[in-house]
């Protein structure tokens, strides 16, 4: 019989991460100017990775040193004594959701042990495919819309006219939207935030039964981690959508054709998961402010245990303006 002490959780120290994030960027809520709200949450979520003992390096950042001045791809994060992990992080997933103050703008981070996670290069795009654990042996991304839309269906004892399939709201899509419609499923179309589609596809009894098409590899790398906890499937290519994206992802030595399994995005499940609302939505509640200070709402996860919480938090600004550099008002 295995009698292992069941380790530290790291999700919990992270939460606090994302829940820095949202509180910092969620005073952007609306104002037209996505840059300065992603701003917001960098610095924030770059304070308070520095009191977390990992010993981490960003795999998935907010660009490449030049371009971003914290939380860039390489970028070493904590404080060195702990587990050297691969670190994920989208600070503001969903930055015009934020600046339109539209559902679902979450602050996302994930963990997971050194040289696992996928680094997706040059490759920006990615198509995605994202399922409940049911059907996680039934489809196939290259195989035809209609094809997998029936299998899931088959495989969580629906119709297909009963499904769901989450869709990013892109000219891209144009031909997605039309097998879908065709193939007899319905469609939740969103302007933004696929790490929230995917994770919506695989929550039991959700809103939403699927997620299809093409958005940011990075997100797919985040959404993977957290899908290595919930259970379900996800299969990705990389999908550029520039020719010059196309020949820096092929003259980096990646294969258009090669599709991505879940365990080849995140090749351990000894993966850590935060994610905080920002700006509300059916998925997780948005930053509320009470005057003194604000409640938050959080989900975290930790792969080996496969323990999902979800985390309500109250924060009274005074009292952190006192112990910490962020700007909370
Ligand atoms: P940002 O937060 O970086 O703006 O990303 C939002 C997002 O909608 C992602 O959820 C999605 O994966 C990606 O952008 C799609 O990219 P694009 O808007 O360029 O099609």
């Amino acid at each position: 019989m295995i009698q292992e002490v069941p380790g530290r959780n790291l999700a919990l120290d992270l939460v606090r991460v994302t829940e820095a994030a949202a509180l910092a960027s969620s005073r952007w809520l609306g104002r037209g100017n996505k840059i300065e709200g992603d701003k917001a949450a960098v610095d924030a979520m770059r304070l308070s990775f520095n009191v977390l003992d990992i010993k981490g390096t960003v795999v998935i950042g907010e660009g490449e040193k030049d371009e971003a001045p914290m939380l860039f791809k390489g970028e070493k994060l904590g404080t060195g004594k702990g587990p050297e992990m691969d670190v994920a992080v989208d600070p503001v997933e969903g930055t015009r959701l934020l600046a339109f103050g539209r559902p679902n703008a979450i602050a996302v981070v994930s963990l997971a042990p050194k040289g696992t996670m996928y680094d997706p290069g040059p490759a920006y795009y990615m198509k995605k495919l994202v399922v409940p654990y049911q059907a996680k042996y039934h489809v196939d991304i290259k195989r035809p819309v209609a094809e997998n839309l029936r299998k899931v269906a088959k495989a969580i004892g629906k119709s297909v006219d009963d499904l769901v399939v989450f869709v990013l709201d892109k000219p891209r899509h144009e031909k997605l939207i039309h097998d879908i419609r065709k193939a007899g499923a319905r469609i939740q179309l969103h302007t933004d935030g696929d790490v929230a589609g995917a994770l919506m596809a695989v929550t039991p009894g959700g809103d939403v039964d699927v997620m299809m098409g093409t958005g940011g590899t990075p997100e797919g790398v985040l959404a993977a981690t957290a899908i290595r906890v919930m259970g379900g499937e996800m299969q990705g290519m990389l999908d550029p959508q520039s020719e010059d994206e196309k020949k820096a992802v092929i003259d980096a030595g990646y294969n258009l054709n090669h599709v991505l399994t879940l365990e080849e995005l995140v090749k351990n499940d000894d993966v850590f998961f935060a994610a905080t609302g920002i700006s509300g939505g059916t998925f997780l509640k948005g930053v509320q402010f009470t005057g003194e200070g604000a409640l938050t709402s959080s989900m975290v996860m930790r792969g080996r245990t496969g323990t999902f919480r979800r985390i309500e938090a109250l924060h009274s600004f005074d009292k952190l303006m006192r112990i910490s550099a962020i700007k909370y008002r």
